[in-house]
């Protein structure tokens, strides 16, 4: 079975802390039918995301096979293999937003951080969504950072919005 140093040896995020973590996951739930989701989901709550070498590491402590782990992980849009940043920017592509010109601020926000949609900045400082209808059109356009709400949002208004969150 692979060793807690040979993992966080390949990957940093995956320490000894977290490992402990995981290993505690597992113990919790490997005699139980259906244990993997619980154990995968567990497991990306600790770690954030799910990279192959967290998989390998499952695969091995259940007995499942890594090719029925990645399945999983690849079809279910909750999972996820890669890292979150620290903070993550949700949006809002509903209508009002829309209207109000969110498709620029988000061209802003993609030019700006060097990411598209889904991914995550190389410093791990911001990862990027677009979600529907955040139920705050009144104050359309509309980014939600961490959990604070920002409307009337601009392209020329995001850098100094994003200077709040390092
Ligand atoms: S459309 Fe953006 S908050 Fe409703």
């Amino acid at each position: 079975m692979s060793t807690v140093n040979d993992i966080s040896s390949v990957n940093p995020d995956l320490n000894s802390e977290v490992m402990s973590k995981v290993d505690d996951i597992i113990e919790h739930y490997k005699n139980m039918p259906g244990c993997l989701i619980p154990v995968l989901e567990d497991s990306q709550r600790v770690v954030g995301y799910l990279p192959v070498e967290l998989q390998e590491y499952i695969s091995e402590a259940i007995n499942i096979p890594e090719s029925t782990i990645y399945g999983v992980v690849t079809f279910y849009s909750y999972f996820t293999m890669i890292p979150k940043g620290r903070h993550t920017i949700k949006v809002c592509m509903g209508t009002a937003c829309y209207v109000k010109g969110i498709g620029e601020v988000l061209n802003r926000l993609e030019s700006q951080l060097k990411l598209k949609v889904g991914g995550t900045t190389d410093d791990r400082r911001f990862s990027l969504e677009a979600v529907r209808c955040l139920g705050a059109c009144g104050l359309a356009p509309v980014v939600v950072i961490d959990s604070d709400t920002h409307g009337g949002v601009s392209p020329d208004k995001l850098e100094n919005i994003l200077s709040q969150y390092q």
